[in-house]
């Protein structure tokens, strides 16, 4: 049984070793901020980002670092997920992504608005959360960026992939097994089409098919003409 005194100083004691404790662990996390957020990383583009992405409440919809509404995909790390030419594309035109099922607000950014809010999704992406938010549960409609596509065995590919198909096409597209199912399997389609005609597909894919669910993605010719050399090894 304590006596009156030895309580008062166990209370004393234990109330400011504690405080001490606490405001010891505050000053250390407010220092450890700068290296784990890369503040030196945030150049004028990140912070144009992230007034575009103030400015259009994002957050109305969408979390960062756990921080806003439910109602959309957790976007911390967003660019590690899908990678730069998806989003581009993506924020052009969010319904190419998502043909006939698009809640994603088209807000007709520029080309340089579009790099600014890439380059704050990025910096976001970097900081060091101690893996906080967990990954998002994403719709299975289109899948993340793979980190390789392997073709299926049997159907060997001299072409390599080029890095625009694992983290575009394959969102919608699988080959090999991986990949999405908004668009059909690519295995074999160098036996579908000639050169020619995919070409013409992959550039203008309304012209050859009005009403086609396949976004037109914008792509440049030596973009059309890597993925039409890959494609075409695919048999
Ligand atoms: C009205 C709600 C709403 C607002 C506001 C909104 N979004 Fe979205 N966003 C969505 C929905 C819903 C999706 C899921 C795809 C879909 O259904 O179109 C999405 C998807 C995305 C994705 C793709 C995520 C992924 O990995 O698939 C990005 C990037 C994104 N939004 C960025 C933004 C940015 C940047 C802003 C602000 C400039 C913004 N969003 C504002 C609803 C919203
Ligand atoms: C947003 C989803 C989406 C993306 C992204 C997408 N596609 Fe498609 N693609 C489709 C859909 C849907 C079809 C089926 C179109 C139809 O038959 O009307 C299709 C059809 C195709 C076909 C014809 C396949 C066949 O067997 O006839 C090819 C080839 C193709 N896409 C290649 C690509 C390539 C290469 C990319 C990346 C540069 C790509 N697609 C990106 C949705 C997508």
């Amino acid at each position: 049984m304590l006596s009156k005194s030895q309580a008062r100083s166990f209370f004393l004691f234990a109330t400011v070793g504690f405080s001490g404790v606490f405001l010891w662990l505050t000053v250390d996390t407010v220092r450890q901020v700068p290296a784990r957020s890369h503040e030196e990383n945030m150049n004028a583009s990140v912070i144009r980002g992230k007034e575009i992405w103030e400015k259009n409440n994002c957050m109305g919809c969408h979390t960062i670092l756990g921080e806003g509404a439910y109602y959309a995909p957790e976007l911390t790390k967003a660019v590690e997920r899908r990678g730069e030419p998806w989003l581009r594309i993506f924020l052009k035109d969010p319904q190419a992504m998502y043909p006939g099922r698009r809640k994603m607000v088209q807000y007709n950014f520029t080309e340089e608005e579009i790099t600014d809010v890439i380059a704050f999704l990025d910096w976001i992406g970097k900081i060091d959360t101690n893996g906080f938010p967990a990954k998002p549960d994403m719709a299975p409609v289109a899948v993340a960026a793979a980190a390789t596509v392997t073709p299926a065995a049997g159907a060997p590919s001299a072409v390599a992939a080029p890095a625009l198909f694992t983290q575009v096409c394959v969102a919608c597209h699988s080959l090999g097994g991986t990949g999405g199912v908004v668009g059909p399997a690519l295995d074999g389609v160098g036996t579908r089409y000639d050169r020619d005609g995919l070409r013409a597909w992959l550039d203008n894919p309304q012209s050859v098919k009005p009403g086609t669910a396949m976004p037109d993605l914008n792509l440049s010719a030596s973009d059309l003409d890597a993925l039409t050399d890959f494609l075409m090894s695919q048999r």
